[in-house]
Protein backbone atom coordinates (compact mmCIF):
# COMPACT_ATOMS: atom_id res chain seq x y z
CA UNK A 1 0.00 0.00 0.00
CA UNK A 2 1.29 3.64 -0.52
CA UNK A 3 1.80 6.05 2.07
CA UNK A 4 -1.25 8.56 2.72
CA UNK A 5 -0.71 11.48 0.64
CA UNK A 6 1.27 14.60 2.04
CA UNK A 7 0.37 17.62 0.85
CA UNK A 8 3.40 19.43 -0.24
CA UNK A 9 3.03 22.30 -2.70
CA UNK A 10 5.14 24.69 -0.87
CA UNK A 11 7.48 25.47 -3.44
CA UNK A 12 11.45 24.84 -3.05
CA UNK A 13 12.75 28.28 -4.70
CA UNK A 14 16.13 28.68 -5.75
CA UNK A 15 14.86 31.81 -8.59
CA UNK A 16 17.52 33.88 -9.18
CA UNK A 17 17.67 36.88 -7.10
CA UNK A 18 17.92 40.53 -8.42
CA UNK A 19 21.88 40.51 -8.13
CA UNK A 20 22.14 37.96 -10.82
CA UNK A 21 19.13 38.91 -13.06
CA UNK A 22 21.61 42.71 -12.98
CA UNK A 23 24.69 40.71 -13.70
CA UNK A 24 23.19 38.94 -16.43
CA UNK A 25 21.71 41.60 -18.37
CA UNK A 26 25.15 43.65 -17.97
CA UNK A 27 26.93 41.18 -18.89
CA UNK A 28 24.47 40.63 -22.76
CA UNK A 29 24.43 44.61 -23.40
CA UNK A 30 28.20 44.77 -22.93
CA UNK A 31 28.59 42.28 -25.75
CA UNK A 32 29.65 43.60 -29.23
CA UNK A 33 26.40 42.00 -30.20
CA UNK A 34 23.62 43.07 -27.49
CA UNK A 35 21.72 40.13 -25.95
CA UNK A 36 19.52 39.61 -23.24
CA UNK A 37 18.51 36.13 -21.56
CA UNK A 38 15.55 34.49 -22.80
CA UNK A 39 14.31 33.23 -18.90
CA UNK A 40 13.86 36.46 -18.10
CA UNK A 41 10.67 36.71 -20.37
CA UNK A 42 8.24 34.98 -17.59
CA UNK A 43 7.83 37.33 -14.71
CA UNK A 44 3.82 37.60 -14.30
CA UNK A 45 3.14 40.07 -17.62
CA UNK A 46 5.79 37.93 -19.71
CA UNK A 47 4.06 34.37 -18.44
CA UNK A 48 0.52 35.64 -19.28
CA UNK A 49 1.22 37.22 -22.83
CA UNK A 50 3.33 33.72 -23.65
CA UNK A 51 -0.25 31.76 -22.81
CA UNK A 52 -1.53 34.57 -24.85
CA UNK A 53 1.08 33.66 -27.68
CA UNK A 54 -0.10 29.68 -27.47
CA UNK A 55 -3.83 30.67 -27.61
CA UNK A 56 -3.32 32.34 -31.05
CA UNK A 57 -3.70 30.92 -34.71
CA UNK A 58 -0.43 31.84 -36.53
CA UNK A 59 1.63 30.21 -33.48
CA UNK A 60 0.82 26.44 -35.05
CA UNK A 61 3.41 24.68 -31.87
CA UNK A 62 0.45 24.56 -29.17
CA UNK A 63 -2.15 22.97 -31.16
CA UNK A 64 -0.08 21.10 -33.32
CA UNK A 65 1.58 18.81 -30.10
CA UNK A 66 -1.67 18.66 -28.35
CA UNK A 67 -3.30 17.36 -31.12
CA UNK A 68 -0.42 14.91 -31.75
CA UNK A 69 -0.54 14.03 -27.48
CA UNK A 70 -3.93 13.33 -27.94
CA UNK A 71 -4.02 10.75 -31.02
CA UNK A 72 -0.75 9.15 -29.41
CA UNK A 73 -1.43 9.09 -25.87
CA UNK A 74 -1.99 5.51 -25.59
CA UNK A 75 1.20 4.77 -27.13
CA UNK A 76 3.04 7.45 -25.01
CA UNK A 77 1.28 5.89 -21.53
CA UNK A 78 2.06 2.17 -22.81
CA UNK A 79 5.74 3.65 -23.23
CA UNK A 80 5.91 5.23 -19.53
CA UNK A 81 4.48 2.36 -18.13
CA UNK A 82 2.68 2.36 -14.86
CA UNK A 83 4.21 4.34 -11.47
CA UNK A 84 6.22 6.78 -13.07
CA UNK A 85 7.55 10.05 -11.47
CA UNK A 86 7.12 12.80 -14.07
CA UNK A 87 9.16 15.57 -14.26
CA UNK A 88 8.19 18.81 -16.24
CA UNK A 89 11.18 21.72 -17.02
CA UNK A 90 9.32 24.66 -17.81
CA UNK A 91 5.59 23.41 -16.88
CA UNK A 92 3.97 27.26 -17.01
CA UNK A 93 0.19 26.79 -16.68
CA UNK A 94 0.73 23.12 -15.79
CA UNK A 95 -2.23 22.80 -18.74
CA UNK A 96 -0.43 20.18 -21.19
CA UNK A 97 0.65 17.44 -18.13
CA UNK A 98 -2.60 17.18 -17.63
CA UNK A 99 -3.48 15.04 -20.46
CA UNK A 100 -0.57 12.47 -19.55
CA UNK A 101 -1.62 12.73 -15.72
CA UNK A 102 -5.48 11.66 -17.01
CA UNK A 103 -3.78 8.57 -19.39
CA UNK A 104 -0.93 7.71 -16.87
CA UNK A 105 -1.30 4.07 -14.93
CA UNK A 106 -0.74 5.28 -10.96
CA UNK A 107 1.84 7.93 -11.74
CA UNK A 108 3.43 8.06 -8.37
CA UNK A 109 4.78 11.85 -8.29
CA UNK A 110 4.67 14.58 -10.64
CA UNK A 111 7.63 17.78 -10.23
CA UNK A 112 6.81 20.65 -12.00
CA UNK A 113 10.20 23.47 -12.20
CA UNK A 114 9.04 26.61 -13.67
CA UNK A 115 11.48 30.10 -13.06
CA UNK A 116 7.65 31.76 -12.35
CA UNK A 117 7.15 31.13 -8.93
CA UNK A 118 3.45 32.66 -8.40
CA UNK A 119 2.50 30.72 -11.32
CA UNK A 120 3.91 27.62 -10.21
CA UNK A 121 2.54 27.53 -6.98
CA UNK A 122 -0.88 28.39 -8.33
CA UNK A 123 -0.68 25.58 -10.63
CA UNK A 124 0.35 23.43 -8.24
CA UNK A 125 -2.37 23.70 -5.92
CA UNK A 126 -4.84 23.44 -8.71
CA UNK A 127 -3.35 19.95 -9.71
CA UNK A 128 -2.89 18.30 -5.61
CA UNK A 129 -6.57 19.06 -5.43
CA UNK A 130 -7.60 17.51 -9.15
CA UNK A 131 -4.98 14.59 -8.56
CA UNK A 132 -5.47 13.93 -4.80
CA UNK A 133 -3.58 10.49 -4.93
CA UNK A 134 -0.71 12.06 -7.02
CA UNK A 135 2.42 13.62 -4.98
CA UNK A 136 2.77 17.49 -6.69
CA UNK A 137 6.41 18.44 -5.45
CA UNK A 138 7.00 22.20 -7.24
CA UNK A 139 10.46 23.70 -7.77
CA UNK A 140 10.93 27.07 -8.83
CA UNK A 141 14.15 27.51 -10.23
CA UNK A 142 16.18 28.44 -13.69
CA UNK A 143 16.51 24.57 -14.31
CA UNK A 144 19.72 25.72 -16.78
CA UNK A 145 21.47 25.94 -13.80
CA UNK A 146 22.20 23.37 -10.84
CA UNK A 147 19.50 22.43 -8.69
CA UNK A 148 18.31 19.72 -5.89
CA UNK A 149 15.33 17.44 -7.29
CA UNK A 150 12.80 16.34 -4.43
CA UNK A 151 12.62 12.80 -3.76
CA UNK A 152 9.15 11.29 -3.80
CA UNK A 153 7.73 9.23 -0.96
CA UNK A 154 6.51 6.88 -3.04
CA UNK A 155 7.98 4.08 -5.38
CA UNK A 156 8.68 4.83 -8.44
CA UNK A 157 9.31 2.65 -11.43
CA UNK A 158 10.84 5.14 -13.67
CA UNK A 159 11.54 8.66 -14.11
CA UNK A 160 10.46 10.37 -17.35
CA UNK A 161 11.21 13.92 -18.04
CA UNK A 162 8.23 16.16 -20.07
CA UNK A 163 9.65 18.26 -22.11
CA UNK A 164 7.22 20.28 -23.95
CA UNK A 165 6.33 22.92 -26.72
CA UNK A 166 9.87 23.24 -28.41
CA UNK A 167 11.98 24.95 -25.41
CA UNK A 168 14.91 22.95 -26.87
CA UNK A 169 14.95 25.03 -29.35
CA UNK A 170 15.41 28.12 -27.47
CA UNK A 171 19.27 26.52 -26.68
CA UNK A 172 22.24 27.05 -28.86
CA UNK A 173 23.39 23.86 -29.84
CA UNK A 174 25.97 23.16 -27.42
CA UNK A 175 24.03 24.03 -24.46
CA UNK A 176 21.25 21.86 -25.48
CA UNK A 177 23.20 19.08 -25.69
CA UNK A 178 24.65 19.75 -22.25
CA UNK A 179 20.92 20.17 -21.16
CA UNK A 180 19.96 16.89 -22.43
CA UNK A 181 22.88 15.39 -21.02
CA UNK A 182 21.92 16.46 -17.55
CA UNK A 183 17.97 15.35 -18.40
CA UNK A 184 19.65 11.87 -18.79
CA UNK A 185 21.23 11.95 -15.56
CA UNK A 186 18.29 12.89 -13.82
CA UNK A 187 16.21 9.79 -15.26
CA UNK A 188 19.02 7.31 -15.03
CA UNK A 189 19.31 3.99 -16.73
CA UNK A 190 15.81 3.08 -18.52
CA UNK A 191 14.62 6.70 -17.75
CA UNK A 192 12.82 8.57 -20.71
CA UNK A 193 12.64 11.89 -22.10
CA UNK A 194 8.91 12.91 -23.94
CA UNK A 195 9.92 15.95 -25.71
CA UNK A 196 8.28 18.77 -28.54
CA UNK A 197 10.45 18.96 -31.24
CA UNK A 198 9.35 21.66 -33.66
CA UNK A 199 10.42 21.01 -37.54
CA UNK A 200 11.59 22.77 -40.93
CA UNK A 201 9.04 23.83 -43.22
CA UNK A 202 8.26 26.85 -45.06
CA UNK A 203 9.81 29.87 -43.41
CA UNK A 204 6.98 31.95 -44.59
CA UNK A 205 4.94 29.59 -41.68
CA UNK A 206 7.57 30.25 -39.60
CA UNK A 207 7.68 34.40 -39.87
CA UNK A 208 4.00 34.21 -39.18
CA UNK A 209 4.40 32.21 -35.80
CA UNK A 210 7.06 34.30 -34.86
CA UNK A 211 5.23 37.69 -35.84
CA UNK A 212 1.54 37.53 -35.59
CA UNK A 213 -0.41 40.30 -36.19
CA UNK A 214 -1.85 41.20 -33.24
CA UNK A 215 1.46 42.61 -32.08
CA UNK A 216 1.07 39.39 -28.88
CA UNK A 217 4.72 38.51 -29.33
CA UNK A 218 6.06 42.26 -29.69
CA UNK A 219 4.34 42.94 -26.96
CA UNK A 220 5.90 40.02 -25.21
CA UNK A 221 9.94 40.62 -26.27
CA UNK A 222 9.67 44.43 -25.19
CA UNK A 223 7.76 43.59 -21.73
CA UNK A 224 11.39 42.32 -21.21
CA UNK A 225 12.65 45.97 -21.42
CA UNK A 226 9.72 47.09 -19.03
CA UNK A 227 10.94 44.20 -16.63
CA UNK A 228 14.69 45.47 -16.89
CA UNK A 229 13.32 49.03 -16.01
CA UNK A 230 11.15 48.18 -13.21
CA UNK A 231 13.06 45.90 -11.28
CA UNK A 232 16.56 47.38 -12.15
CA UNK A 233 15.72 50.99 -12.98
CA UNK A 234 17.09 51.07 -16.16
CA UNK A 235 15.22 53.88 -18.71
CA UNK A 236 14.73 51.94 -21.66
CA UNK A 237 12.36 53.88 -23.77
CA UNK A 238 9.46 51.18 -24.84
CA UNK A 239 8.73 53.18 -27.87
CA UNK A 240 12.66 53.54 -29.43
CA UNK A 241 12.95 49.68 -29.53
CA UNK A 242 10.44 47.40 -32.21
CA UNK A 243 10.66 43.64 -31.96
CA UNK A 244 12.16 41.73 -35.29
CA UNK A 245 11.90 38.42 -36.19
CA UNK A 246 12.95 36.26 -38.97
CA UNK A 247 14.03 33.32 -40.28
CA UNK A 248 18.06 32.19 -40.76
CA UNK A 249 17.99 29.30 -42.87
CA UNK A 250 22.01 29.13 -42.89
CA UNK A 251 21.45 28.08 -39.13
CA UNK A 252 18.07 26.78 -38.98
CA UNK A 253 16.48 29.39 -36.64
CA UNK A 254 14.21 31.91 -35.62
CA UNK A 255 15.92 34.68 -34.77
CA UNK A 256 14.29 37.13 -32.33
CA UNK A 257 15.30 40.95 -31.95
CA UNK A 258 14.85 44.15 -30.70
CA UNK A 259 15.92 47.20 -32.69
CA UNK A 260 17.27 50.35 -31.89
CA UNK A 261 15.23 52.46 -33.77
CA UNK A 262 17.34 55.60 -33.22
CA UNK A 263 20.77 56.31 -31.79
CA UNK A 264 20.26 56.54 -28.19
CA UNK A 265 22.16 55.79 -24.80
CA UNK A 266 20.26 53.98 -22.07
CA UNK A 267 21.53 53.99 -17.95
CA UNK A 268 21.43 51.26 -15.84
CA UNK A 269 22.67 52.27 -12.17
CA UNK A 270 26.20 53.37 -13.21
CA UNK A 271 26.22 52.07 -16.26
CA UNK A 272 25.61 54.08 -19.96
CA UNK A 273 24.52 51.54 -22.78
CA UNK A 274 25.06 52.95 -26.28
CA UNK A 275 23.25 52.23 -29.02
CA UNK A 276 23.32 53.12 -32.83
CA UNK A 277 20.33 53.42 -34.95
CA UNK A 278 19.29 49.72 -36.11
CA UNK A 279 21.52 48.30 -33.48
CA UNK A 280 19.56 45.04 -32.03
CA UNK A 281 19.77 43.20 -28.75
CA UNK A 282 19.05 39.50 -29.61
CA UNK A 283 16.76 38.02 -27.43
CA UNK A 284 15.94 34.81 -28.23
CA UNK A 285 16.60 31.68 -30.86
CA UNK A 286 14.27 29.08 -31.89
CA UNK A 287 16.26 26.24 -33.64
CA UNK A 288 13.86 24.10 -36.05
CA UNK A 289 15.32 20.26 -36.87
CA UNK A 290 14.88 17.45 -39.13
CA UNK A 291 13.82 14.40 -37.75
CA UNK A 292 17.47 13.41 -38.21
CA UNK A 293 19.15 16.58 -36.80
CA UNK A 294 17.51 15.80 -33.56
CA UNK A 295 18.09 12.28 -33.18
CA UNK A 296 22.00 12.86 -34.15
CA UNK A 297 21.68 15.26 -31.43
CA UNK A 298 19.66 13.38 -28.81
CA UNK A 299 22.28 10.50 -29.52
CA UNK A 300 25.23 12.63 -28.33
CA UNK A 301 23.29 13.14 -24.77
CA UNK A 302 23.26 9.47 -24.25
CA UNK A 303 19.33 8.84 -25.67
CA UNK A 304 18.00 6.41 -28.21
CA UNK A 305 14.84 7.35 -29.97
CA UNK A 306 12.18 4.73 -28.96
CA UNK A 307 9.57 6.53 -30.96
CA UNK A 308 8.68 9.44 -32.90
CA UNK A 309 5.11 11.11 -33.81
CA UNK A 310 4.51 13.78 -36.39
CA UNK A 311 1.30 15.36 -37.55
CA UNK A 312 0.28 14.57 -41.32
CA UNK A 313 2.11 18.06 -42.00
CA UNK A 314 5.16 17.02 -40.33
CA UNK A 315 5.30 20.58 -38.79
CA UNK A 316 5.81 19.35 -35.43
CA UNK A 317 7.43 15.99 -33.80
CA UNK A 318 7.15 14.63 -30.20
CA UNK A 319 9.78 12.01 -29.20
CA UNK A 320 10.14 9.10 -26.66
CA UNK A 321 13.98 8.97 -25.80
CA UNK A 322 15.04 6.36 -23.62
CA UNK A 323 18.05 7.00 -21.59
CA UNK A 324 20.92 4.65 -22.91
CA UNK A 325 23.94 5.63 -21.25
CA UNK A 326 25.09 2.25 -21.11
CA UNK A 327 25.35 1.64 -24.42
CA UNK A 328 27.71 4.26 -25.39
N1 LIG B 1 9.90 27.29 -27.44
C1 LIG B 1 8.88 27.95 -28.21
C2 LIG B 1 9.42 28.45 -29.51
O1 LIG B 1 10.58 28.64 -29.69
C3 LIG B 1 8.21 29.02 -27.42
C4 LIG B 1 8.78 30.39 -27.37
C5 LIG B 1 9.80 30.83 -26.67
C6 LIG B 1 8.27 31.50 -28.07
N2 LIG B 1 9.93 32.16 -26.86
C7 LIG B 1 9.03 32.57 -27.73
C8 LIG B 1 7.23 31.67 -28.94
C9 LIG B 1 8.78 33.83 -28.25
C10 LIG B 1 6.97 32.90 -29.46
C11 LIG B 1 7.76 33.98 -29.14
O2 LIG B 1 8.66 28.66 -30.42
Amino acid sequence: MRPQKIIRTMVKDASPGLERFRAEVMHGLRKPQKELPSKYFYDDRGSYLFELICTLDEYYIPRTETAIMADCIEEITELIGPGAFLLEYGSGSCQKVRLLLDNLDNPTAYTPIDISGQQLLQVSQELSADYPQLEVLPVCTDYTGNFELPVPGGYCARTVVYFPGSTISNFDPVPAIQFLEHVAGVCGEGGGLLIGVDLKKDPAILHRAYNDSKGVTAAFNLNLLERINRELGADFELDAFEHYAFYNPGESRIEMHLVSLREQEVHLGETTIPFHMGESIWTESSYKFSLDDFEQMAARAGFRVKQVWTDPQNWFSVHYLENSLLER
